[in-house]
């Protein structure tokens, strides 16, 4: 294990549609850039070949604002850390391709992170708002791309026990919000109308999954039978209930989620839990986690806002326990669209 040294590390993102570059020094961070791509907005979705190469244009100036924001020269650098997988194959390319070269242009070393570890251990980025959780802990980790319950045992040690069979939180959030005509990315629109609306004006099934396991595509399909039975009788049904379908909506999602947490709670006795990913940026997420310190007698930990969706911050401080713990990529390290923690 090294110690006693100043350790600076130089992050990169690139795994969906977020080209982000950080610096940390130690657990600290210095700079956190993220150049999200409104490109996909006029197509719905996310556009594999239009993000990989809005990458390619963001990744310099994103890694050099980075650099410049943190104050470092390029030589005080002690290592490179950036996303192996899960994600988009041509955009784990160029974040890995772009990596890969500065090591060995640097001559330092090279770290992997596994973009759902990093999500999780967000939470020991040393930051004044936040306070990371003790181990064993249980990770509700949500986004666009996962749903899992992870046990985490160590900064090395984890298992998933639980996980979305089909769709992931993020993907119910934003098809909702498609159905209702909103745009790319639906989620934080949801949010935002959520907020004014009433959470028990309509009902949403609960899907009924066997043990810790998640399914969100009934939900989906439930919302879309509602939502073209009701236009067919007032064409005005979504404007003029927009607020509380979305209320509605993310109620459902929430009572799915912490009735698995509590299951979760149960089997395994560990009562610290954390969330992290895209979709814990949601402000009733986080308001039902910090509730269920009284109502369930849990430690909960939300992260802090900005390093709850892609950035390059996570990557860091996974990069710096791994530089600590003296654990290196090779060069030939290739990026990986399935990348399963471990
Ligand atoms: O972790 P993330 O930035 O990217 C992936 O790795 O997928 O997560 C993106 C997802 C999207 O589905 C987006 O709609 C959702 O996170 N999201 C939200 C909110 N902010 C982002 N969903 C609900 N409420 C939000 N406030
Ligand atoms: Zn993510």
């Amino acid at each position: 294990m090294l110690e006693h040294e100043t350790i600076y590390i130089l992050a990169i993102e690139s795994s969906c549609d977020d080209t982000s570059a950080a610096v940390l020094m130690n657990d600290k961070v210095l700079s956190n850039v993220v150049a999200t791509q409104a490109i996909h907005k006029e197509y719905g979705g996310v556009v594999p070949e239009l993000a990989s190469r809005a990458h390619q244009q963001n990744i310099v100036p994103v890694v050099d604002q980075a650099i410049a924001k943190a104050n470092i020269d390029k030589k005080q650098l002690s290592a490179i850390a950036f996303t192996r997988g899960p994600g988009l194959m041509g955009s784990l390319l160029v974040g890995t391709s772009f990596a890969k070269s500065l090591s060995l242009g640097l001559q330092i070393p090279l770290i992997e992170v596994n973009h759902m570890k990093a999500h999780i251990l967000a939470h020991f980025i040393d930051d004044d708002s936040m306070k990371p959780p003790k181990f064993p802990f249980l990770a509700l980790t949500i986004s666009g791309g996962h749903t899992q319950i992870v046990q985490v045992n160590g900064f090395f040690d984890m298992k998933i026990i639980g996980q979305t069979l089909d769709d992931a939180v993020g993907e119910a959030f934003d098809k909702s919000a498609k159905i209702l005509g909103l745009p790319y990315p639906g989620g934080p629109l949801i949010d935002k109308y959520a907020t004014t609306g009433n959470p028990h004006k309509f009902e949403f099934p609960i899907p009924k999954v066997k043990d810790l396991d998640f399914s969100f595509s009934g939900l989906k399909t439930s919302i879309l039978y509602f939502i073209q039975k009701q236009t067919k009788i007032n064409p005005d049904f979504i404007e003029n209930n927009l607020e509380d379908i979305c209320a509605s909506i993310q109620y459902t999602i929430i009572t799915i989620l912490i009735k698995k947490l509590k299951k979760a709670v149960k089997l395994t006795g560990i009562k610290e839990i954390a969330i992290g990913g895209g979709v814990s940026a949601n402000s009733g997420i986080r308001k039902a986690l910090v509730d269920a310190q009284t109502k369930y007698g849990w430690k909960t930990y939300v992260p802090k806002f900005e390093y709850c969706t892609d950035n390059a911050a996570m990557i860091g401080i996974v990069g710096y326990y791994k530089y600590k713990n003296e654990v290196f990529a090779k060069q030939d390290v290739t990026a990986k669209a399935r990348y399963l923690i471990s």
